[in-house]
């Protein structure tokens, strides 16, 4: 079984927060395993708790468009969200439940190991980007410790703000020459944990 596929299982069975009895699904992610480009959202929506795949709804349509203007599919890329279970009402999620649900996502970046990393929206960015305003900070990258990041706004919101479409296209845009540019980035190796454990026998 792929680390990925172990991962979900152990969502799957998370009951850490409340709304876990509510869900239809986790949703944890999808994508494969050695995927460049990890896009993380928000929250899983009905549509997303009824499949149990991120960005199936309205939102996703939109996604795919944004990922075909940069000639990408949902086959090269790994899909996410801050939370990995739907909040009811589709409400905003809450710091306790971001909390919660932040080892998977650390998990997932540990086996992905993604060179680039896009936040969609706030509450993604918020992770990546603490104290940064969206409407600053959205079509900007910033590199660390060999993974850029960037951050761009929720594609829902331009479903809701049509003024907004251009902005989110235009920041797409910019991803290939990002990626292209973190690919020539050498990726810090991990020692492995038995060299780890040498150092300290000595
Ligand atoms: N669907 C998702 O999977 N995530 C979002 O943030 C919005 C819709």
């Amino acid at each position: 079984m792929s680390a990925l596929s172990e991962l979900y299982e152990q969502i799957a069975c998370c009951q850490k927060c409340d709304i876990a009895k509510h869900r239809t699904q986790a949703v944890p992610g999808e994508g494969p395993e050695d995927a460049d480009i990890m896009f993380i959202g928000e929250a899983p929506g009905w549509n997303e708790d009824q499949q149990g795949r991120p960005f199936v709804g309205q939102a996703g349509k939109f996604l795919d468009e944004l990922l075909n203007l940069i000639n990408l599919s949902r086959r090269q890329v790994y899909i996410t969200n801050v939370i990995k279970t739907r909040p009811p009402d589709n409400r905003d999620p809450l710091p306790q439940e971001i909390l919660n649900c932040r080892p998977w996502l650390d998990l997932q970046m540990e086996i992905i190991r993604p060179k680039m990393v896009v936040t969609l929206g706030r509450y993604s960015m918020a992770l990546f980007f603490p104290k940064k305003s969206i409407g600053r900070i959205h079509g900007t990258a910033e590199k660390r410790e060999g993974i850029i990041y960037y951050a761009m706004y929720h594609p829902a919101a331009a479903l809701h703000q049509q003024s907004l479409r251009e902005t989110i296209e235009a920041d797409m845009l910019k991803i290939p020459r990002l990626l292209a540019d973190a690919k020539n980035i050498p990726q810090p190796r991990m020692e492995p944990e038995v060299k780890q454990l040498n150092m300290f026998e000595v």
